[in-house]
């Protein structure tokens, strides 16, 4: 089928790939003009495993072409795939859908009236039928608009988008139901994934509710580190416990310094914006509370940094990762970064190493120092925090570092404890009362 898919930032560029791979013919549409000169040159402008070489697969294939805005070949394709970012309004709760009604208005002039056009974007529920409305008075026709959500993590996009555990669409009608069925054809014939259709508002729901559950489930277990830390038990070992229970499922009960990234902290936030519109805002206030925690963890680390070494004021410390987690560079609303810059705050000089996100750190933290050099990073320190746990830190022997004081304080429960210890490290770690 030829499909476009529009605004190629994390989802849209790993959609579009994806697409390509299954074998439709793409073409990709970003404003961005070095976006789209990196893209078009093959290089993936972030950094995500396999899809940089699924990228120049799909070019050297002719399945893929980039452009800057739509053309007549536009009114060719069956399917418009809308993955523009909806971003965190400055000062508000709000998520900025603007983005997505910019898309629909350059499209309009080119959209085929049996053509479907197909919102990706996570958005507030009701955002469809208004972008509906607004598309139909462009057009001047009964234009299709469906919702397709999509779920795909950083650091596993690709394997998430060809094989997602399901395919979720919104739709009013039959039409759009039967392009969204033959568009991912390929995957549902072979890997038997589950094809839920729904009505558009409870697409549009789906994708704000998962990312609110995860949420809570982690600030479910870092409210638990809490109590943990006071009455001397161990989180890890009470999610281990209560994981086992089939009904409350083991993944994502790992406590730490809790979650970020581009999705889960806007979302929780956008969600409560919009039930508040929707004058439901008690329904979800819990969000709030969830939220809150996870900020409370982030700053947890700089209270045990205070306690184990008194005033920061000029102390060396050694942040390991800035990334919001491992296998990604997004640097957007990282714990990480956050407890880098509570740190720095607090007065301590603060060296930050990352394998892969390094390079965008001193546009969003400019007071940090990153050292790509994990040695050179540890000399003179006096603490060391872990904040991601990439693997090369997991791995890590403690006797490398040329730290002047053996303080580790694991920040993601990722260390082997044992070890450190043993190599004469006072190891503290969240939620569990593992120092000696
Ligand atoms: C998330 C959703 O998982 C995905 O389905 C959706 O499409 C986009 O948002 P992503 O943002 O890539 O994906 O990251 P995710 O793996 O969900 O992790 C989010 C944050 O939570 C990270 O900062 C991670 O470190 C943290 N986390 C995760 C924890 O602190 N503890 C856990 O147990 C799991």
């Amino acid at each position: 089928m030829k499909i476009t898919v529009i605004g190629l930032g994390y989802l849209g560029a790993t959609h579009a790939v994806a697409m390509a791979e299954l074998g439709h013919q793409v073409i990709g549409i970003e404003p961005n003009k070095q976006r789209l000169e990196s893209l078009a040159s093959g290089e993936l402008p972030f950094h995500e495993p396999g899809l940089d070489k699924a990228l120049v697969d799909v070019i050297e294939k002719q399945r893929i072409v980039f452009k800057a805005d739509h053309d007549e070949e536009s009114r060719e394709a069956e399917l418009h795939f809308l993955c523009v970012g909806t971003p965190q309004k400055p000062g508000s709760n709000e998520a900025d859908t603007s983005y997505l009604f910019s898309a629909v208005e350059a499209l309009a002039p080119y959209l085929d009236p049996q053509s479907v056009v197909v919102g990706k974007s996570t958005v507030p529920v009701g955002t469809a039928s208004e972008l509906k409305q607004h598309l139909d008075s462009l057009t001047g026709f009964d234009s299709y608009l469906a919702w397709n959500p999509e779920f795909l993590r950083e650091g596993t996009a690709l394997e998430d988008s060809l094989r997602p555990d399901r395919i979720v669409i919104g739709v009013d009608n039959e039409h759009s139901e039967n392009a969204l069925r033959d568009v991912y054809k390929p995957i549902t014939d072979v890997e038997q994934t589950p094809f839920l259709v729904t009505d558009i508002a409870t697409s549009e729901l789906v994708k704000v509710a998962a990312n609110s559950f995860l949420a809570t489930k982690i600030s479910f277990i870092n409210a638990m580190a809490e109590i943990a830390e006071v009455s001397g038990a161990d989180t890890v070992k009470l999610a281990e416990a209560i994981g086992m229970d089939d009904r409350i499922g083991k993944l994502f009960l790992r406590n730490g310094i809790g979650f970020g990234g581009g999705c889960l902290p806007k979302d929780i936030r956008g969600f409560m914006a919009r039930a508040e519109q929707l004058g439901v805002g008690s329904a979800v206030s819990f969000l709030g509370e969830m939220d809150q925690i996870n900020q409370r963890r982030r700053a947890r680390v700089i209270d045990i940094a205070k306690s184990q070494l008194g005033d920061l004021t000029d102390k060396k410390v050694l942040v390991l990762g800035a990334a919001f987690k491992p296998d990604s560079d997004d640097l957007r609303d990282s714990p990480a970064i956050a407890v880098a810059n509570q740190l720095a705050l607090s007065g301590a000089n603060v060296v930050i190493h990352d394998p892969m996100a390094l390079e965008r750190v001193p546009e969003v933290a400019p007071n940090l120092t990153p050292e790509k050099d994990l040695v050179t990073a540890s000399e003179g320190a006096e603490a060391v925090v872990l904040a991601t746990e990439w693997r090369e830190y997991k791995q890590l022997d403690p006797n490398t570092l040329k730290v002047s004081k053996k303080l580790i304080i694991d920040g993601r429960n990722a260390l082997d404890v044992e070890n450190w210890q043993s190599a004469g490290w006072k190891l503290v770690a969240l939620g569990r009362n593992v120092h000696q």
